[in-house]
């Protein structure tokens, strides 16, 4: 299974994600995939819309370890925000500071079918969040205010041309 990443503004990347309702070999191929893929970008996290495919899988680095999380969804956020600078791989050389709360609960189920809920902050937090957001069809750009955004969607306009 070879698959290319796909960049903005590829209408997929708009698309929501599917729940997985069933862990089998598609879907560890499917993992299989996007860790390769991972790896050969160099990137921290990866969304299945990402390469194409409309299910709720995520991959995300933690300490060295490329983890597969399936049907992820945060269910607690801190008030507290944080600014990070954050890239995308479908956003080649793209680097946006975004606010984003500090510290999250996900909840998931591993490649196994086991139950995960994690509390997590800083880089991971981050992550999460933005591969989260990547299944429901929302990008980083999307968390700009909006008149940095209106700026930079013309940026993009004129580079895509
Ligand atoms: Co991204």
């Amino acid at each position: 299974m070879i698959l290319e990443i796909k960049k903005y503004p590829d209408p997929i990347l708009r698309k929501k994600c599917e729940p997985v309702e069933k862990i089998d070999e598609k879907t560890k191929e499917i993992a299989q995939t996007m860790i390769e893929i991972q790896k050969t970008h160099q990137g921290i996290g990866l969304a299945a819309s990402q390469i194409g495919i409309l299910k709720r899988i995520i991959v995300v680095e933690i300490d060295n370890n490329f983890c597969v999380f399936i049907n992820p969804k945060i269910s607690k956020k801190s008030k507290k925000k944080e600014i990070m600078e954050e890239g995308c791989l479908s956003f080649p050389g793209l680097f946006l500071k975004i606010k984003r709360p500090q510290e999250i609960e996900v909840e998931a189920i591993d490649l196994n079918g086991n139950k995960i809920k994690m509390k997590v902050k800083g880089l991971i937090a981050r992550v999460f969040q933005h591969e989260i957001d990547h299944l429901n069809g929302i990008l980083f750009i999307d968390r700009l205010p909006w008149w940095k955004r209106i700026a930079l969607k013309k940026k993009l306009k004129i580079a895509n041309n």
